[in-house]
């Protein structure tokens, strides 16, 4: 896991709108390109309506053309570590594989490290299906 990626991502969280929680999270992804795709999470004063940093770095990924997740970086200032809600493992085992690597990260670095197997056992897919 390189430095840009935890870089990207702690950049990405300074642009988090996070009125209601004032929790600022960032979200940076990288594919087989190499290039990083970051994102925010952003909130709705309808509750519901918000959604987190990391659909909203996948969303950059895919108008940029790319379907594979290789790596993953969270960032937040944030006192416990910020590992991806259950919504976000879904969201984010439809592109990567069981061995991607999701890093959780703070303003002191790499906090913890998972797979995304580790984050989101028996996943739901639907390969194999057609
Ligand atoms: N949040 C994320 O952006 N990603 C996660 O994986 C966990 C939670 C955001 C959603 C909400 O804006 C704030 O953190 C507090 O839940």
């Amino acid at each position: 896991m390189s430095d840009d990626l935890i870089e990207a991502a702690a950049t990405a969280a300074l642009k988090a709108y996070a009125p209601y929680s004032k929790y600022h999270v960032g979200a940076a992804i990288r594919g087989p390109s190499g290039v990083i795709y970051a994102g925010c999470n952003i909130e709705n004063a309808a509750y519901p309506q918000g959604w987190c940093a990391e659909p909203t770095a996948i969303s950059h990924m895919i108008v940029a053309g790319e379907t594979r997740i290789d790596e993953v970086c969270v960032w937040a200032d944030s006192v416990n570590i910020c590992s991806p809600c259950g919504g976000c493992r879904q969201k984010l085992v439809e592109f990567g594989r069981p061995d991607t690597v999701v890093i959780s990260a703070g303003p002191e670095g790499e906090r913890a490290r998972w797979t995304l197997a580790q984050l989101l056992p028996e996943a739901f897919t639907l390969e194999g299906e057609e």
